[in-house]
């Protein structure tokens, strides 16, 4: 069977290099185009800078069947010659592009421009899948045949996978979340600057929290019709940039409804596998890694767990001031919380017959 004809929108930044990563060697999509600013002649061109310096900064080379992918600049890109469009662009600029994309073909977003859409689902493969058949709405109210589909912030991504095994049992109706976020969360252009982070805590992230509280409710929300109705959950959190590079940290405080012993809790999040039989290439083998040991999870040191697909938690404890849980979680930024998350998603949708 032939794969999927694919192009990477942003390939270069610190999400797109983990599309790129993803779909190297990929069994159902076949990169054939990059996308960036400019014109030139490949991936391996695109990723160096004047000076001769490479932009690529993962610890892995560049995939050797990415280097000679040809490069165009989103003026002279064609979407409807693709079969599936995966981008990692700042929102202002994919408010412009993804509405073009989404015209003839599926789309899958990293960036939050369609995220609070009401004919728009917001999803993470596994955790709001019921949400997937919406994706029809906005075809029929916007007369495309493709569609633009995002995955959520990086900071939410953990939080709703480890919230959302609790909310289907016990009921989760307070939340509190600080969380201390990897550099490389703020991208390259302009990023964070060295002297600002680095032995340093960052007390505030511009519009982060609100994007947390809107899309974490979006996304445990259900179903109404034509709608999504958000979760009836109180949230609040503190959202800072901490001096680690990749892997976000929150410490998490939920109040459950229905009372329950800790070993319940813990069965319940130790077991969440939603996509287990369904054979996805991208799926991690275990969603949540759960340590007994109180010294962890630590980012450098559990961000890569399943392939930075596994959010690992620990501390889980009683909380006696909501009524429930605390935790502490770590979720991999650029990983689940982007390019290979938003890979996972494709894979979904692929499944359910939705890229047909
Ligand atoms: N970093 C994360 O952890 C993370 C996680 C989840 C979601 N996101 C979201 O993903 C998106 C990308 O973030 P990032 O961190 O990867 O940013 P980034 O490192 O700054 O990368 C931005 C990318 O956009 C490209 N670009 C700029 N202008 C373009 C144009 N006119 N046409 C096509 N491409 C263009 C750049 O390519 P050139 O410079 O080579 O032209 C670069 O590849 C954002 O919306 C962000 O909110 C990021």
């Amino acid at each position: 069977m032939s794969r999927l004809k694919a192009a990477i929108v942003g390939a270069t930044g610190m999400a797109g290099q983990q599309f790129v990563l993803a779909l190297s060697g990929h069994p159902l999509f076949e990169v054939v185009q990059m996308v960036t600013s400019r014109n030139v002649k490949s991936y391996g061109q695109a990723l160096l800078e004047q000076d001769g310096s490479s932009r690529w900064t993962q610890t892995s080379d560049v995939p050797a069947d990415m280097k000679d992918i040809p490069v165009v600049s989103s003026n002279d890109f064609r979407p409807e010659v693709m079969d599936v469009i995966f981008t990692a662009i700042e929102s202002d600029l994919a408010k412009e592009l993804e509405p073009q994309f989404g015209k003839t073909t599926p789309t899958f977003s990293t960036a939050s421009a369609f995220r609070y859409e009401a004919d728009t689902p917001l999803m993470i493969a596994g955790v709001n899948d019921h949400q997937a058949d919406l994706i029809k709405v906005q075809q029929n109210r916007r007369g495309w045949a493709g569609f633009v589909l995002p995955i959520p912030n990086c900071t939410v991504t953990g939080l709703a996978i480890t919230l959302h095994p609790l909310h289907e049992m016990f009921g989760v109706d307070r939340v509190l979340m600080v969380s201390m976020q990897a550099v490389s969360g703020a991208g390259r252009s302009p990023g964070v600057r060295t002297l600002d982070i680095l032995d340093n805590i960052i007390p505030f992230i511009p519009k982060e929290e609100g994007k947390v509280r809107q899309e974490l409710l979006k996304i445990l929300g259900q179903k109404s019709g034509s709608e999504i109705v958000p979760a009836d959950i109180n949230i609040n959190c503190i959202c800072t940039r901490a001096n680690v590079l990749d892997g976000h940290t929150e410490a998490v405080f939920a109040g459950l409804k229905k009372q329950a012993e800790m070993s319940e809790i813990k069965q319940a999040i130790q077991e969440f596998n939603p996509l287990r039989g369904q054979r996805l290439h991208s799926a991690p083998a275990q969603w949540i890694h759960v340590f007994d040991d109180p010294f962890r999870p630590q980012p450098r040191l559990d961000r890569e767990r399943g392939d930075g697909m596994t959010t690992s938690l620990g501390r889980l404890e009683p909380d006696p001031v909501l009524g429930g849980v605390k935790y502490l979680l770590v979720s991999h930024n650029t990983k689940m919380g982007a390019g290979k998350g938003a890979v996972l998603l494709a894979e979904s949708m692929a499944s359910k017959g939705l890229l047909d």
